[in-house]
């Protein structure tokens, strides 16, 4: 039974396969930042930084801001190492297979689809909120009852803007990673260029009264804000998901992988440091902060370019993420533990058609009719789940020496892949018991489809 449940798959194998059916190797290391900052930067500096530093953190939240980015910046390390040293799609699922077997293989795996499909519908959500007070502007108004999650005592019943840029995604990415990455480097540039509009506008209106006090919630506020806004740099996982679709991985992927995360951490501390210099941030719980505050200081076409550069932004998230569940998937339906259909590619576009519809249409599903404001807190409990798991591996990893040697590194190995395991499991710490109970529930029905299925059909029951 033991040896079944935690048999491990080694990395000449996954090569081998990688043989039998070839996704296409075209990203150079600039793609990977590209696409990273794509899959990271979105809901969480549009939205999440004036309710975070209103309620939690107050100016401080730029340290929340920077707590956030240690963790992740750990996590991503780890990430980068296994990447460079393990070129197969599936990220962290991939990397389990490796170094833990079959079944922790799987909750991580399943742990992520939730974690993707969930950012996909909130984000989603989120969008089509931000497209709505974008027409707005031009007077055009969707109608209440198609634009909301199903909730009739509100009026609303069914979300169409967050169902149909899910599902417009997914079309873009069945034509390819080449044409989705070429317009996702076009709305990279719109998100990052609108971001820099309102530093550089904003930087003449801080004034430095507003930063006092800096802490009003003291470290406590500072830290539940930290677990809060590691909302905004989850992303960078689902790049790694792109390792087979990369030139020379050993090199590329590190540096996209911690590049992306680099240059975010940036942008978001000095979006943080002049939303709350410009504004006290008691004023600040608005969905909208970003372009709210420009309003205040009367430039309105400032405040409308953004709100259109957010709608453009949130859609290169929508579409990293929804990209990282679907290679997931592919991962999945290789070794057998979903049906086979998720593993074929389409002959003309070399994408995995089939699977991209499955996992857009139930994503859409959720995003149409689940009111996502409590399902969010999942989205970041799976991911610290697998960035605990990915980290804690790097040890297993090194001690495989069947694997080759030659990529990125760790630094100080062991203390930092065990600091970033502890950190990982503190920040889950920091989420609410419903939190804990849904994820719970989660995992059930993912070990009820292991046993029911997955077990039986795994690929390795041939070796
Ligand atoms: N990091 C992504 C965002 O902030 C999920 O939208």
């Amino acid at each position: 039974m033991k040896n079944v449940l935690f048999r491990r798959k080694n990395l000449e194998d996954l090569l081998k396969k990688k043989g039998d059916v070839q996704l296409q190797q075209t990203l150079g290391a600039f793609d990977i930042i590209l696409l990273g900052v794509g899959a990271i930067v979105g809901t969480g500096i549009f939205i999440l930084p004036g309710t975070v530093a209103a309620a939690h953190s107050g100016p401080a939240i730029v340290f929340s801001f920077i707590i956030a980015a240690i963790v992740c910046a750990f996590a991503a390390m780890c990430y980068s190492e296994f990447s460079s040293s393990v070129p197969v799609t599936g990220s962290a699922y991939t990397y389990g297979y490796i170094v833990f077997g079959e079944l922790v293989a799987w909750l991580v795996g399943w742990a992520l689809l939730l974690e993707y499909g969930l950012a996909v519908a909130a984000v989603a959500t989120g969008w089509s909120a931000y497209l709505s007070a974008l027409l707005e502007g031009f007077n055009i108004t969707i109608p209440k009852a198609i634009s909301g999650s199903f909730n009739p005592a509100d009026g609303t019943y069914i979300n169409v803007p967050a169902i149909a840029i899910i599902l417009a995604t997914a079309f873009l990415l069945t034509l390819g990673i080449r044409a989705s990455t070429k317009i996702n480097t076009i709305m990279v540039f719109i998100k990052v260029g609108v971001i820099l509009l309102f530093i550089g506008v904003g930087i003449f209106y801080v004034e430095p009264a507003n930063w006092q006090p800096f802490i009003p919630f003291g470290m406590n506020g500072v830290m539940s804000g930290a677990a809060l806004v590691f909302f905004a740099y989850l992303g960078f996982d689902a790049v790694s998901s792109a390792a087979e679709e990369v030139k020379n991985p050993q090199r590329n992927m590190p540096i996209g992988i911690i590049g992306s995360l680099f240059v975010c951490t940036i942008l978001y501390v000095a979006v943080s440091l002049v939303l709350t210099g410009m504004v006290s941030y008691t004023k600040l719980n608005v969905s909208d902060p970003v372009s709210f505050v420009m309003q205040i200081v009367h430039q309105d076409w400032v405040a409308g370019v953004i709100s259109l550069g957010a709608v453009v932004g949130m859609m290169t998230v929508i579409l990293v993420m929804l990209y990282g569940g679907t290679r997931l998937l592919y991962a999945f339906g290789r070794d057998g533990l979903l049906p086979k259909s998720m593993y074929e590619l389409s002959k003309k576009y070399k994408t995995p058609i089939k699977n991209t519809w499955v996992y857009a249409t139930l994503v859409a599903f959720c995003a149409g009719f689940v009111p996502l404001s409590k399902l969010a807190e999942l989205v970041n409990i799976g991911t610290l789940l697998s960035f605990s798991i990915v980290s804690i591996g790097i040890i297993f990893l090194r001690k495989n020496k069947s694997i080759p040697s030659s990529g990125f590194k760790v630094p100080f190995f062991p203390i930092l892949p065990i600091c970033s395991f502890l950190l990982c499991l503190f920040l889950i710490t920091q989420l609410s018991v419903y939190t804990w109970i849904s994820c719970g529930i989660w995992f059930v029905f993912g070990l009820l489809f292991y046993f029911a299925y997955g077990k039986k059909h795994s690929e390795m029951n041939k070796e």
